[in-house]
């Protein structure tokens, strides 16, 4: 066997051409594994954690573990067009999503990419979607209401702006609608809303943002989704990067609504990446730091400081739970970083108490300050009056054995939840549930038939617009309960006028 020279030659040169590739290993890896979603690369020693890598194929990825010998990465795109021996290149920065105001109407993906086909996102501004939360200098305690229109929050678990507030039930008990009605009830006050769907169908998506668009909603609102067929990663980052759209307003001094749903999806989305980087598992297979994953993010949820331009950044993180079990461990994590929880009952769900939050589990731990004195007056009993009324109802059904105090007690009970229902997209303004709490606890209602409450209700607004929109404005303006003689004498006229739907004598006793 002949050895040529110029074989050996062209050898020699192709060496020193590759040489020249070895100069730059600071720069770019070589891929030693890739999976589900996930990659492997040699060669990133100066990687940072967080860090925006580029593969061959121009799919984006994440440094998400630095060790000795390799990078882990999470692939932010279609895996499938990586192979082993692809290079990998640093892009020396941290993962960032665009922000601003051209995102507003708008729905994205994770990396801030429109998805709703309606063209180009024209903003230079980007953020990182990963950033430390606000110190404790930089904050104010909450003190502005968040109105979500629904008389059953407002009322027993009022939420301020700037606050976490976890709303948390199994499958299918309206979980979603109170994020969405809540946006819908942002119109006209000055709130920025983002609503970050993941591992939700698209389907579903797709009404829900036709939902916003039929309100009006979409006008102030940011959609970001990561679908179920996208990779985990996605998922994963999807809140992050609605949090890093939020501050933008944040720290502009803007006010800003971020509606996380779910965060059990997200959690299992990250145990999913976790469990491929080889990270150890630990409880229910979830990785050691999936506490901080959630804790970081909420944090990130603020009342800045009148220094910092006092804007704020209110959370609705949204957890699934598992037949009413709030004790398991992604639950009880979430429970304990958020500033309360607003728990949704499927039996009350099932029964037609909607929405069906549970007054005796749910709780809102600064909402209070920032509930409005009107509010607070009408609605100071009504979360006893649940409770002794959820006490009383087993006795009940012994009907006329029952003595009179416990006797009105249910009666008053029966039409507190009636009052507290609820239709689909129909929130309140403030002052109209003042109204007919004002009329509920001033025993307007205790002899009304239940089935007319509905009615009642709907037909006091209706009076009050025509002939008290005075009182209305007051309580609107002011905060607090106009003169209580004036509502006192309006509200009597309006139920010596009411016309029950049909002429039966209401009855004496809570129905149920
Ligand atoms: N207040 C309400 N009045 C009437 N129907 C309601 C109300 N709230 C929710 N629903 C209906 O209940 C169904 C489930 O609601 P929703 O999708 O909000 O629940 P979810 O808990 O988010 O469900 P999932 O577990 O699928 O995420 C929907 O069809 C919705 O229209
Ligand atoms: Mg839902």
């Amino acid at each position: 066997m002949s050895i040529k020279a110029e074989e050996i030659s062209a050898l020699i040169k192709q060496q020193l051409a590759n040489y020249q590739d070895e100069i730059s290993v600071e720069e770019t890896g070589t891929v030693t594994y890739v999976g589900d979603g996930i990659a492997r690369a040699h060669g990133l020693e100066n990687a940072l954690a967080g860090e925006l890598l580029e593969f061959d194929s121009g799919v984006y990825g994440m440094v998400q573990n630095l060790e000795s010998n390799d990078v882990g990465i999470v692939v932010l795109g279609d895996f499938t067009k990586i192979t082993e021996g692809d290079t990998v290149k640093r892009t020396g920065r941290i993962m960032e999503v665009p922000v601003g105001d051209a995102m507003i109407g708008r729905v994205v993906n994770s990396l801030g990419q429109p998805v709703d086909g309606k063209g180009e996102i024209k903003t230079d501004k980007t953020r990182p979607i990963e950033r430390k939360a606000p110190g404790v200098m930089e904050r104010k305690s909450v003190f502005q209401p968040l109105q979500t229109g629904m008389k059953a929050i407002d009322s027993l678990v009022p939420i301020g702006r700037g606050q976490r507030e976890l709303i948390i039930g199994d499958r299918k008990t309206g979980k979603t609608t109170v994020g969405i009605d809540t946006i819908i009830n942002q119109k006209g006050q000055d709130m920025i809303c983002i609503y970050v769907a993941i591992g939700q169908k698209e389907s579903t998506v797709r009404s829900q943002v036709e939902t916003l668009t039929k309100y009006g909603a979409m006008d102030y609102t940011i959609v970001v989704t990561a679908g179920p067929s996208e990779p985990a990663p996605l998922l994963y980052i999807a809140p992050y990067a609605g949090a890093a759209m939020g501050e933008e307003f944040m720290f502009n001094g803007k006010h800003v609504l971020i509606i996380y749903d779910d965060l059990s999806k997200q959690a299992d989305a990250y145990r999913e990446l976790s469990l491929i980087l080889r990270r150890p598992p630990g409880r229910e297979a979830y990785p050691g730091d999936i506490f901080y994953t959630h804790s970081r993010l909420l944090e990130r949820a603020a009342k800045l400081s009148d220094a910092l331009g006092g804007g704020s950044m209110t959370a609705m993180p949204i957890v699934e739970t598992k037949a009413g079990d709030i004790s398991a461990y992604i639950p009880t994590n979430v429970i304990s970083i958020t500033d309360g929880q607003i728990f949704l009952d499927s039996d009350s769900f099932y029964s037609g108490v909607r929405p069906a939050i549970d007054a005796g589990t749910s709780v809102s731990r600064v909402g209070g300050d920032a509930q409005i004195k009107a509010m607070k007056k009408v609605a100071g009993t009504l979360r006893l009056d649940l409770a002794s009324y959820h006490e009383l109802e087993s006795f009940a059904q012994f009907g006329s054995d029952l003595d009179e105090v416990t006797q009105a007690k249910l009666n008053r009970g029966a039409r507190t939840v009636e009052v507290l229902k609820q239709p689909l997209h129909s929130p309140l303004p403030v002052e109209k549930q003042v109204l007919i709490l004002y009329a509920l606890t001033h025993g307007y209602l205790d002899d009304i038939k239940l089935d007319d409450i509905a009615k009642f209700e709907s037909d006091l607004f209706d009076f009050f617009d025509a002939s008290h929109a005075d009182l209305l404005e007051t309580i609107a303006k002011t905060g607090d309960l106009p003169d209580n003689d004036k509502m006192e004498a309006a509200v009597s006229d309006f139920v010596k006028t009411f016309q029950p739907a049909d002429d039966d004598k209401s009855e004496p006793v809570a129905n149920k």
